[in-house]
């Protein structure tokens, strides 16, 4: 099977092109050498999740040694918590033992923790070095990877601390997926089908036309979704870098109430994607509740993400937890804005819009089920 490149068109700085592909389709790795070569690259640092680092990872540094860069691997703890202060000093000081030029560049490893926290040393070491990303989870394919969000969690709150730094390039190998756990595989899923709704009509009814297919991780399938979900990434971050005009801020959409059952739950009880398939459910009722869509298009969500085997039952989750509590963490959302509640939603399908100042009240029958 052939790639595609998909462009993520960005401004200029100082004459420097910040334009980069991403690389989708079987083989990829392969071709990871010979870019950072093009790019000028003459050592790189390869920051490898530890539970990819020798499959997927050997076969990224045998692609740089074959394109003769001097390379050094370092592997970093599998999970959130290697999110954190501690290993950004670890990795900042690994990178100056080995005396890291501005001709090193980075190349990350692993999934959106990975892809978060090399991007972060990138952005910051000796004021920023080149950064590529070998996403090798359906998420960071499909979202982390594309769009230069970087950065650790906090004691206090997740993804506190960050820049923006975008990669130099991305290489999305869907055969990396195959050892994925299929848990985390159907996580990323629920991204996937937000691009639909958010963006893309004709992008849901395919999903539905091929759920069978995904959920099997068809080659010719995984190909499509992660191409035309980094297309629209790719769109979204070349028109609203920054997340100023309200444009990328579309693709928040479940994700305020995801955030929200992810805290109230304490992190790592739902995978982040399953959340946001709760959440999708949750702002789609919510959307209908306001009369903006119709009752059948909330069903027609909840079946697809359903069909793909994702959670949609947010009553039952919100049913434990306090929605007081849910609401508090709302307010709290870096999407708020001083404490009231800020919502993407659909107005019909491919079409969403972000809606402030909703009542909690509004909010608080939804997650009780009396919407
Ligand atoms: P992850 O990086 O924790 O990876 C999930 C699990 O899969 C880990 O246990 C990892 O070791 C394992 N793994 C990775 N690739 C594998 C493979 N090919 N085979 C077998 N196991 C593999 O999680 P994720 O879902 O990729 O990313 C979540 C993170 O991404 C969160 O920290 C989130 O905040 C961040 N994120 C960032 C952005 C952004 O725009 N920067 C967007 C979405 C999510
Ligand atoms: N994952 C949301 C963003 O990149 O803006």
């Amino acid at each position: 099977m052939t790639s595609h490149t998909v462009r993520v068109a960005l401004p200029g700085d100082r004459g420097a092109d910040r334009s980069y592909d991403i690389a989708v389709g079987q083989g990829v790795l392969a071709t990871v050498g010979p870019r950072l070569i093009a790019a000028g690259a003459t050592r790189a640092v390869v920051i490898a999740d530890a539970a990819v680092a020798e499959s997927h990872g050997r076969r990224v540094r045998e692609s740089l040694d074959a394109a003769g860069l001097e390379t050094l691997a370092v592997d970093v703890a599998s999970g959130e918590g290697s999110k954190a202060a501690s290993e950004l000093v670890r990795l900042w000081v690994a990178l100056s033992e080995a005396a890291v030029d501005r001709k090193t560049h980075i190349v990350a490893v692993g999934g959106g923790v990975i892809g978060d926290l090399a991007g972060f040393v990138a952005a910051t070491y000796v004021r920023g070095l080149g950064v590529w990303h070998v996403p090798t989870t359906l998420v960071a394919q499909v979202d982390s990877a594309i769009g230069g969000k970087t950065g650790i969690n906090l004691p206090t709150g997740k993804n506190l601390v960050g820049a923006f730094w975008q990669p130099r390039g991305v290489f999305s190998d869907i055969d990396t997926l195959a050892t994925l756990p299929t848990r985390e595989f159907l996580s990323g899923l629920a991204e996937v089908v937000k691009y639909g709704v958010i963006r893309d009509e004709a992008f849901f009814d395919w999903l539905e036309q091929h759920q069978a297919d995904i959920v099997a991780a068809d080659a010719q399938a995984l190909h499509h979704i992660i191409l035309v979900s980094s297309r629209h990434k790719a769109e979204v971050v070349s028109q609203d870098e920054h997340e100023t005009s309200g444009l990328r801020a579309i693709l928040n959409y479940g994700h305020t109430f995801a955030h929200a059952f992810e805290s109230a739950t304490g992190y790592g009880h739902f995978l982040h994607g399953e959340a946001v398939s709760l959440g999708m459910a949750a702002a789609a009722r919510l959307a209908c509740r306001l009369g903006r869509i119709a009752p059948a298009l909330v069903e027609r969500q909840d079946r697809l993400l359903a069909n793909l085997g994702l959670p949609i039952d947010f009553v039952a989750v919100a049913r434990d937890l306090k929605t007081d509590d849910l609401l508090a963490i709302m307010r709290r959302d870096k999407k708020a804005i001083s404490g009231k509640l800020r919502f993407v939603l659909p107005t019909r399908l491919g079409h969403v819009e972000l809606v402030d100042g909703i009542e909690p009240q509004t909010v608080a029958d939804v997650l009780e089920g009396n919407a």
